[in-house]
């Protein structure tokens, strides 16, 4: 899948001048800052924190449009709960604070490609945008992570202060709950042994390029299906294995260069009450296998999944008090404290951000414009930066009924089809994406 050109790399280097504009989600201010001010049009520069403004959607009016969160919820018995203060701001580790984000020339390229493919030209002047803003670089398999030293190398060329963002993801048995991703190793066949050897290899690959920062996401779904699918036997096996292998991974990649978040799920699957306690404890057991003195810088959350940061109550998602991204990190972060997990978040609603035509899962009707976004202020000193792990366009999952990593959700009615395999491009998955880009691209 790599065909990584020399001036593609190039070309994807100089699509980022220190003096344009930032795109939507870049950075736009801050301590430290020396990048663009100004923003991209359909968005206006926000003030995050001291360290760090963003450029959020919307014009400058939009952010004062629901400024106020309740600090009390009903739950679906009608009994309110108050959930609890934020803990203190301490914005001083975000690692996005002051650095350029490395565009991934995979990703550059496949929307170039895609671009290339579309007729109607304003579709396509929009699409072209897509390439602008950073992916992470999903390591679905060991061979890919060589590419990742390329980039690094890249940036670390580049000069400046530049941060590389990827995503680990490699677990024997993947996608324990579902097939869509499963992987390329099996734990009855050495898959542990397999791991730790990718994962030293790429412990190996950030410790040769100690100016470039590195973010990285771990394993998505991967514990939360712990937290939520032991019924499934095949989790139930990995279970073990799971948890010694991510507390390997972060063990094995403490440098100071490296910022992990370990994948949280969504609001609609670890926030429901009976998730969330069981989900905060996890992450801490796994980080105290870890060994002592190793530390995550925090979460991911809704990464390949469609829920808003800020939504309204969802209806296929009631009784769950936390039904968007804001209500459910919020309820998670005093819960981690307690546990004594850092409570840092990334967040990624690309999926939602680009369409009101959900793919893939049901009770997606009642989103909500991105318009009503917002960025308050308690959020500000939990998130560290809203992102686009998951890259726009490549599949989820195929939705061939015969495919051997066929997943019952792929061929649902609401479902985008036909879906290629996941990881593929999904051209008119992406063009549907860039048309319904709220605000436009
Ligand atoms: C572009 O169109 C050509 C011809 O229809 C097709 O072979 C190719 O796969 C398309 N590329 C993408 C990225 O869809
Ligand atoms: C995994 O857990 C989720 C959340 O509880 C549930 O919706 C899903 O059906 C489970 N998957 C399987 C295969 O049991
Ligand atoms: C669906 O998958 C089966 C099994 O891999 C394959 O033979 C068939 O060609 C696929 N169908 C399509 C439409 O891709």
């Amino acid at each position: 899948m790599f065909k990584l050109s020399a001036s593609l790399l190039a070309l994807a280097l100089v699509a980022f001048p220190a003096n344009a504009q930032s795109p939507i989600y870049g950075q736009c201010g801050g301590q430290g800052w020396t990048g663009a001010t100004t923003c991209a049009s359909g968005s206006v520069c926000t003030f995050s924190n001291p360290y760090y403004s963003q450029c959020l959607p919307g014009s400058a009016t939009t952010t004062s449009a629901s400024s106020t969160r309740p600090t009390t919820t009903t739950t679906g018995g009608g009994s309110p709960t108050t959930t609890s203060a934020a803990p203190a701001p301490t914005d001083a580790g975000n690692p996005f604070v002051g650095y350029t984000t490395f565009l991934i020339p995979e990703y550059v390229s496949e929307v170039q490609a895609a671009v290339a493919n579309i007729s109607d030209a304003t579709t396509a002047a929009s699409a072209a945008k897509v390439a602008e803003i950073p992916v992470f670089f999903w390591m679905d398999v060991a061979a890919k992570v060589p590419t990742l030293g390329t980039y690094l190398a890249a940036a670390n060329a580049a000069g400046g202060k530049q941060l590389v963002q990827a995503v680990i993801y490699d677990l024997p048995d993947r996608d324990c709950a579902a097939e869509s991703s499963a992987g390329e190793f099996t734990i009855a066949n050495g898959g542990a042994a397999d791991y730790m050897a990718y994962i030293d290899a790429i412990a190996a690959q950030v410790q040769q390029y100690p100016n470039v920062r590195v973010v990285f996401v771990v394993e998505p779904d991967g514990l939360a299906n712990l937290v939520t699918n032991l019924s499934v036997e095949k989790c139930a096996n990995a279970q073990t294995t799971y948890i010694q292998l991510v507390s390997y991974a972060i063990s094995k990649l403490q440098f100071p260069n490296v910022f992990l978040y370990l994948d949280a799920g969504h609001s609609g699957w670890l926030g429901w009450p009976a998730n969330i306690t069981p989900a905060a404890q996890l992450f801490a057991q796994v980080l105290k296998g870890a060994g002592s003195g190793a530390t995550v810088r925090g979460l991911a959350t809704d990464v390949s999944n469609y829920n808003l940061l800020r939504g309204t109550e969802d209806p296929a998602q009631s009784p769950n008090p936390n039904y968007d991204e804001e209500l459910y990190i919020n309820a998670l972060a005093p819960l981690l404290t307690q546990n004594g997990f850092p409570a840092h978040f990334i967040v990624d609603p690309v999926l939602v951000l680009l369409t009101s035509v959900p793919p893939k899962v049901t009770g997606a009707t009642s989103r909500v414009p991105v318009s009503a976004l917002v960025h308050p202020p308690t959020l500000a000193t939990l998130i560290d930066s809203i992102v686009w792990v998951k890259p726009p366009g490549e599949s989820d999952g195929t939705s061939n009924s015969s495919a051997a990593r066929y997943d019952t959700h792929c061929g649902q009615s609401d479902a985008a089809q036909p879906a290629p395999e996941a990881g593929t491009w999904f051209q008119s998955y992406f063009v549907t994406l860039v048309q319904n880009a709220n605000p436009p691209l």
